[in-house]
């Protein structure tokens, strides 16, 4: 299953064109508010990569204007044209608007925003939205659009995934604060990973058990089974986070973890129980195959799966690197011949070497 959600994510990184519920969007946005109620409060929000008239992103924020106490909403669109997926049909929104034009709804993007109450009915909500066609087609790189980021405070959005590392690189230029979603393939890019090992980035409060549903547009036929629901018109990834720079609770509760004699004894892995800890044979550190496996009194390097970064407590690990920059490849090349497939941890099983999935290193952090 977890693989076929995968690849299922990969086709949608193709096409772009899913979008993220309102359900999620709320649980997310609830979790920085119960850990900072001010979170939002007084800020211009960006929701870039956007279709405003239909987006949850812009419903959830513009519907909560009042309550988080925002100074500025804005969102932005892509016009259908510069888009992989071009079926489309304006909206009635935009077409009995009297700002509605022929020539440019299908080349043009759009800008809403969110300042006061323009209806005068006592409260400023969606129903205070203003638009107009942007100059360009809407693309988050656009000067227009780029200017728009750097009067806002905090950037949302679930981007482009065919994008994600300029998307990032688009944020973090510009010193922003942001909440976006993204696929975990991309928390160890170069251009990701290093903000995550300094605490500049983390994961999000996240999805409900790991997995994320969104509405798709698009060619559905190419999915594995259980990817696409029909009846729900929702595809299944599991393999997408939360990725963010605001402060959450979560964060910051440690893992309850055992000893490493006790990991042995008792622990619910019989891998574990059986093989203990191996040694890699390429890096100076233990093998810990499971997140609730890692044993709290081990004071040197140990090997995690990436997927620890949803269990990551600063204040309780330090991030040391990741398999990819510190495999030591030569080591394995002396005793293979030859290795393919990019550099990684290796353990020695019954005289044979075992390459083993992408995995982070870690280590304790002394108590304070
Ligand atoms: C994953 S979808 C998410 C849409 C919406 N934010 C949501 O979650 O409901 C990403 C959107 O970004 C748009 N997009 C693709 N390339 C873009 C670009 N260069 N600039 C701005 N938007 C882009 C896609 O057309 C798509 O609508």
């Amino acid at each position: 299953m977890a693989n076929n959600s995968n690849l299922g994510a990969a086709k949608a990184a193709k096409n772009d064109e899913f979008y993220t519920q309102y359900a999620d969007i709320q649980k997310e946005v609830n979790a920085y508010l119960e850990y900072n109620p001010d979170t939002f409060r007084d800020k211009t929000v960006l929701l870039p990569c956007d279709d405003p008239e239909w987006s949850n992103f812009t419903r959830f924020f513009a519907q909560n204007f009042e309550r988080l106490g925002l100074r500025r909403l804005i969102s932005t669109s892509y016009a259908v044209e510069s888009k992989k997926y071009k079926d489309y049909e304006p909206t009635l929104f935009e077409t009995e608007s009297p700002l509605f034009d022929v020539d440019k709804t299908r080349i043009k993007g759009k800008i809403f925003e969110l300042t006061r109450d323009t209806n005068q009915n006592g409260r400023i909500d969606i129903d205070d939205l203003e638009w107009h066609y942007l100059e360009g087609d809407g693309d988050f790189r656009s000067p227009e659009v780029c200017k728009l980021r750097d009067e806002a405070d905090i950037i949302v959005t679930n981007p482009p995934f065919s994008l994600f590392r300029e998307f990032i690189d688009w944020i973090i230029s510009a010193e922003k604060q942001f909440l976006i979603i993204g696929n975990r393939n991309g928390l160890t890019y170069k251009e990701v990973f290093p903000l995550i090992q300094d605490n500049k980035i983390w994961l999000g409060y996240g999805f409900e058990a790991g997995n994320a549903f969104f509405k798709f547009n698009g060619d559905t036929s190419g999915f594995a089974d259980g990817v696409y629901n029909p009846e729900t018109g929702l595809v299944k990834f599991r393999n997408c986070c939360w990725l963010t720079n605001l402060e959450h609770g979560r964060r910051h509760e440690p893992l309850r973890l055992m000893s490493m004699k006790d990991n042995l004894r008792y622990g619910r892995h019989a891998q574990i129980r059986e093989n203990g800890y191996p040694h890699y044979v390429n890096y100076n550190a233990i093998e810990v195959p499971y997140t609730d496996a890692i044993p709290d009194d081990y004071d040197g390097n140990m090997g995690v799966p990436v997927s620890f970064l949803d269990k990551y407590c600063p204040e309780q690990f330090e991030i040391v690197g990741h398999s990819l920059q510190l495999a030591d490849m030569g080591i394995i090349k002396k005793r293979l011949g030859k290795a393919g497939g990019g550099p990684r941890f290796y353990i020695e099983e019954n005289g044979s070497l075992v390459r083993l999935f992408e995995r982070l290193v870690i280590r304790k952090k002394p108590q304070q």
